[in-house]
């Protein structure tokens, strides 16, 4: 049979590939924005708690049903229950046409940094030069301003880059630069953690950080956050996780990878915590004010406040930057890469295009689908298409997910399948997770959501830019995903790769 499935050349190459995906914008930027925001150490304990009680479960999911079927995501749903398809459709098709678009623009973003850090160009007024000069903010998301150029340029350098390592495939392509990147991103961080908390005031940073206040975690909000961010971060309800699992060879041991990557990534995540609060407790030290007077806007966590503790930084401040920003770059980019090889596997499995063609006609459509979010109103369409795509998009994935294993299958073939390769046995613990607990929480998340959605738009926007541009963003990958259903299946494509399809 022709199309012999790509795989991974080793289990390590693997390892970092998903551990790349995972370990991402998210980790250095949103995890120490949500933890700051959720008093500091205590969000840690939901955190945790998140990581194992729906994190890796529905990691050992994911990775199983990728693994058994063989398949990127369409094509797993497919083979699981045919009219089922849409969901892996929509999943991979609104994170490439959604999180992957404004996910490259923040890349951007960083690489700009990146090359200002040198001459550290963002000069003394910080928030001033981040919002006006750079972003060029307008007043609102209907106010869309100009294109900047400069972003746009970042922009089509990090479609080039990502293009041609999802065009070079999986081993050559996807693996190689995981190994390359995810060994130099750890030396990155490990070296502004030892730089970061030996400055003055990092201690009081770090205190900020792990002392935990416990009050915080009677906020539902608190626990809410730490499930959508551990479900953004370990890359769940993507469609990554089974097509990554799809190249995986005969024999592997699925449940060890899936501890292995949660951790690593949770560790990583806390790690850069700590170059992120030693810098603010040393800004603090040298404002003379307190760690919560330091920071002002979340969002502006790496754009405001590193470039303002750079500026305080006696020497070498350019190089600190250029190494925080260049780290944030190689995080994002293994990231966005795992998104497009997503949605690119599911195109293949389906229409059996050759993955050159394919890989460039995406990356076309996802540079130029990236163009509204560099404009003076795209930090608006950011933050918006973020939060509906993120707090309901992937929830909304994982529910269906636990449904359609748990309730609609036979969740015992799959947790079968993963016990009889790998080296941990997972329980009948796990079957209740996928069919009760894991449902329950995001099911409770969303309506959480839903609630706080209909007393006020969020973030104080209009209602006509949440319908038009979040709900609308939702809706439009819905009917493209029942688009992509609705080509019928060649019989030798679908049945193609069946070893493991008992
Ligand atoms: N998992 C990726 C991140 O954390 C998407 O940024």
């Amino acid at each position: 049979m022709k199309n012999e499935r790509e795989q991974w050349q080793s289990r390590v190459g693997f390892l970092l590939a998903t551990i790349g995906s995972a370990i991402g914008l998210g980790n250095i930027w949103r995890f120490a924005y949500m933890a700051y925001e959720n008093g500091g150490g205590a969000f840690l304990v939901p955190y945790v708690i998140a990581l194992v009680t729906a994190g890796i479960p529905l990691m050992i999911l994911e990775l199983g049903i990728g693994h058994k079927k063989v398949a990127s995501a369409p094509l797993a749903y497919a083979k699981i229950i045919k009219r089922w398809e849409w969901l892996g459709w929509w999943a991979v098709t609104f994170i490439m046409f959604g999180i992957a678009l404004y996910y490259s623009v923040i890349i951007s973003w960083c690489l700009n940094y990146l090359f200002f850090s040198v001459n550290k160009a963002w000069g003394t007024g910080v928030e001033e030069f981040f919002f006006k000069s750079f972003l060029g903010i307008t007043s609102g998301p209907w106010d869309i301003g100009g294109i900047r150029s400069t972003i746009l340029i970042g922009l089509a350098f990090i479609w080039f880059v990502s293009w041609f390592i999802v065009y070079r495939g999986i081993g050559k392509g996807i693996e190689f630069a995981n190994k390359v990147f995810m060994p130099l991103l750890f030396i990155l961080i490990l070296v502004l953690v030892v730089w970061s908390i030996t400055l003055e005031g990092a201690k009081d940073g770090i205190i900020a950080y792990l002392k935990p206040n416990f009050s915080v975690l009677k906020h539902p909000r608190v626990w809410i956050d730490a499930y959508s961010q551990v479900f953004f971060s370990l890359s769940l309800g993507f469609g990554i996780l089974i097509a990554y699992a799809s190249y995986l060879p005969e024999e592997n041991n699925i449940t060890g990878n899936a501890v292995i990557v949660s951790v690593a990534d949770s560790l990583f995540a806390i790690l850069a915590g700590f170059a992120v609060f030693s810098i603010l407790g040393y800004m603090a030290f040298q404002t003379g004010g307190s760690i919560d007077s330091v920071i002002s806007e979340g969002i502006g966590l790496a754009f405001v406040a590193y470039p303002q503790a750079i500026n305080l930084l006696p020497a070498f401040g350019n190089v600190f930057g250029a190494i925080f920003f260049l780290a944030l770059v190689l995080a994002g980019l293994t990231s966005l890469v795992s998104i497009i090889e997503a949605f690119v596997a599911a195109v293949i499995d389906k229409f059996d295009f050759k993955r050159g063609r394919v890989v460039t006609v995406v990356s076309l459509l996802g540079f130029m689908g990236a163009i509204i979010f560099t404009t003076g109103g795209g930090l608006f369409w950011l933050d918006i298409v973020d939060h509906f795509l993120s707090h309901y998009g992937l929830v909304v994935v994982g529910i269906l997910e636990c449904i359609l294993v748990g309730w609609l299958f036979h969740i015992e073939l799959i947790r079968d399948h993963v016990n009889r390769i790998s080296e941990f046995k997972v329980g009948l613990w796990w079957n209740l997770m996928i069919k009760f607990f894991i449902p329950f929480v995001l099911t409770t998340m969303l309506l959480w959501d839903l609630t706080n959605e209909l007393k006020k738009p969020y973030g104080g926007y209009g209602w006509d830019a949440i319908f038009a541009i979040g709900v609308c963003w939702l809706l439009v990958t819905l009917i493209i995903a029942f688009v992509f259903t609705w080509f019928p299946w060649r019989k030798d494509v679908f049945y193609r790769n069946t070893i493991r399809n008992n």
